[in-house]
C-alpha cells in the first residue's frame, strides 16, 4: 500500500516527532491537537527539528523549509477524510484513545490504516472502537521519535496481515527498523524497561544511592543515558501510567516504587514541568556530559517515604544488576511466553533505548546460573519484584549460555 497523505493526533513531544519523520518521508500531514497552543507548540518542534537536520547538514535549508511546508496544523479534523493513515499519540489513557478511534472510524477513508502509538495498552480494545479492527494496528514509537530508530508493530486479534506489512513498509519508508511483537501489556521494549526504571527509584527511596551515581552505573553499563535521567526525559506522568499499568496485568514485578507516586501527586512530571528527579530549564536540552541540579524538593519527598532497603542492602558501590537484571529477567519472560523472536530482542534494545550491548548476551558474558542466582538472592532481600521467569531456570539447568542455541521461535522475525 502506497501513503500518500497521514495525520497524526496529539502534537505533544511523540506526535510532533512522529510527524517530523513523515513529512522527511514525502508524506503530506495533518497534525491535530485538541487546543492551537498545542499544534503551535508541536509544530515549533517539528521546526527545531527541522533546523537542526539543516545545521547537522542532513538536509538544505530548501529540503528542510520543503519538507516542513508539508505539515498543516489543525484542532478539527480538517483535512481526515484524505488520509491514508492515522498515527494516533494521544494521551495514554484507554478512554481518551476508545474516542479517538470511535471518531477516526467514521471520518477517514475506508481504506485508512488508523494506527495507535499507545506505549502500553491493548492494541485490540482500541480496535475495537472501530468498525475496522483489521486495519487497526500498533506502531509503538520510542522518544525522540524522530532519532529512535526502532518502531514496534503490534497487530491486534483482529489485524490483518496485509495492514502489518503495510506498517512494516512505511516503517522502512521512514527509515526506521520495524520489529513484529504479538499483542501483550507494554509489548517488547517498555515491557523490559520498565523494571529497570521502576527499581532505579526503589533504589533511590532506600537512601543509600544518589540519582547521579544511579545514572553513571547505568552508563557505565551500555546505556545511552540513565534511568532517571530518562524517566524526566520521557515524562514521570507517562511512566506513572504506563507502570500502572503493567503493574495491574503482571502483578508483583512491576509494583509502582511510591517514589514514582510521590513525583506525580507533587507535579514533578520531569523535563516538561521544569523539575523531576533534576531540576530541568524549559526547553533546554541538556548535553550528554553536562551537569544537571538535582530537584531541591527531592530530599523532602525521599524523608517521606517510608523506607525498606531489603534485609541485604549493604550500601557502598552500587550494584547496576540490581537494576539491569529485572530488564533481563524480563526478557526471559517475554521468551517464554513467545511474544518475540530471539533474535529480535537485542535489536530491538539497541534500537529502542541505544543500549550498546546485548542483554540477551549477559547469559553468555555473565552466565545464566549468575543471573538466576543473583535474582533468587534479590527477590529473598527485595521481594517479588525479582521473582525468575521459570524458563530462566530452566535454561540454567539445562547449561544453556547462548540464546542463539535455541530452536528459532514461533513468532515470525520481520529481519
Ligand atoms: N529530550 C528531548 N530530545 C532530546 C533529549 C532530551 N532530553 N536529549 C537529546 N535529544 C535530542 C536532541 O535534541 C537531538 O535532536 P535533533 O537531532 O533534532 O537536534 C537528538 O536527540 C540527538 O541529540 P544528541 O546529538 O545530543 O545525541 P546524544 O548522543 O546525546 O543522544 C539520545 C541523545 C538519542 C536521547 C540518547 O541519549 C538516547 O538514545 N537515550 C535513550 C532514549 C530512550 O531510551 N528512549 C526510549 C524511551 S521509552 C519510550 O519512548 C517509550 C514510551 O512508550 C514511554
Amino acid at each position: 500500500m502506497k501513503f500518500y497523505k497521514a495525520a497524526v493526533v496529539g502534537a505533544g513531544a511523540m506526535g510532533s516527532g512522529i510527524a517530523q519523520v513523515l513529512s522527511q518521508a514525502g508524506l503530506q500531514v495533518v497534525l491535530k491537537d485538541i487546543e492551537a497552543g498545542y499544534v503551535e507548540k508541536g509544530l515549533a518542534n517539528i521546526k527545531r527539528m527541522y533546523d537542526s537536520r539543516v545545521k547537522k547538514e542532513v538536509l538544505t535549508q530548501a529540503e528542510a523549509d520543503s519538507h516542513f511546508a508539508k505539515i498543516k496544523g489543525t484542532t478539527g479534523f480538517d483535512g481526515f477524510d484524505e488520509v491514508d493513515l492515522v498515527i494516533e499519540a494521544a494521551l495514554e489513557q484507554i478512554e481518551v484513545k476508545l474516542k479517538v478511534f470511535q471518531e477516526l472510524d467514521k471520518i477517514c477513508p475506508a481504506h485508512a490504516i488508523l494506527a495507535t502509538n499507545t506505549s502500553a495498552l491493548s492494541v485490540s480494545e482500541i480496535a475495537s472502537a472501530t468498525k475496522r479492527p483489521d486495519k487497526v494496528v500498533g506502531m509503538h514509537f520510542f522518544n525522540p521519535a524522530h532519532v529512535m530508530k526502532l518502531v514496534e508493530v503490534i497487530p491486534g486479534v483482529k489485524t490483518s496481515e496485509e495492514t502489518v506489512n503495510a506498517a512494516i513498509d512505511l516503517c522502512r519508508t521512514m527509515q526506521k527498523n520495524p520489529v513484529k511483537v504479538e499483542e501483550c501489556p507494554g509489548f517488547l521494549v517498555n515491557r523490559l524497561l520498565f523494571p529497570y526504571l521502576n527499581e532505579a527509584l526503589y533504589v533511590l527511596q532506600e537512601g543509600k544511592h544518589g540519582p547521579e551515581e544511579i545514572d553513571k552505573a547505568a552508563v557505565d553499563f551500555g546505556l545511552p543515558m540513565g534511568p532517571l535521567t530518562l524517566l524526566d526525559m520521557t515524562g514521570v506522568d507517562v511512566c506513572f501510567h504506563v507502570n500502572q499499568f503493567l503493574s495491574a496485568q503482571y502483578g508483583l514485578r512491576f509494583k509502582t516504587s511510591p517514589l514514582l507516586q510521590k513525583l506525580v501527586d507533587n507535579g514533578f512530571l520531569g523535563q516538561k514541568s521544569g523539575a523531576g528527579i533534576y531540576q530541568h530549564t524549559p526547553g533546554k536540552i541538556y548535553g550528554k556530559d553536562e551537569k544537571r541540579e538535582l530537584n531541591p524538593s527531592l530530599a523532602k519527598l525521599l524523608s517521606e517515604i517510608k523506607i525498606d532497603s531489603g534485609s541485604s542492602s549493604k550500601g557502598g558501590v552500587f550494584d547496576v544488576y540490581r537494576i539491569i537484571l529485572p530488564m533481563f529477567n524480563e526478557a526471559v519472560y517475554a521468551l517464554q511466553e513467545k511474544v518475540v523472536a530471539v533474535n529480535d530482542v537485542d535489536m530491538a534494545m539497541a534500537d529502542g533505548t541505544g543500549l550498546k550491548r546485548g542483554l540477551l548476551s549477559l547469559a553468555k558474558e555473565k552466565s545464566l546460573s549468575f543471573c538466576y542466582d543473583r535474582l533468587i538472592e534479590y527477590s529473598n532481600s527485595h521481594g517479588e519484584r525479582f521473582h525468575p521467569a521459570w524458563y530462566l531456570g530452566k535454561l540454567a539447568n539445562a547449561q544453556i549460555h547462548d540464546f542463539s542455541e535455541l530452536a528459532p521461535a514461533p513468532v515470525a522475525s520481520v529481519h
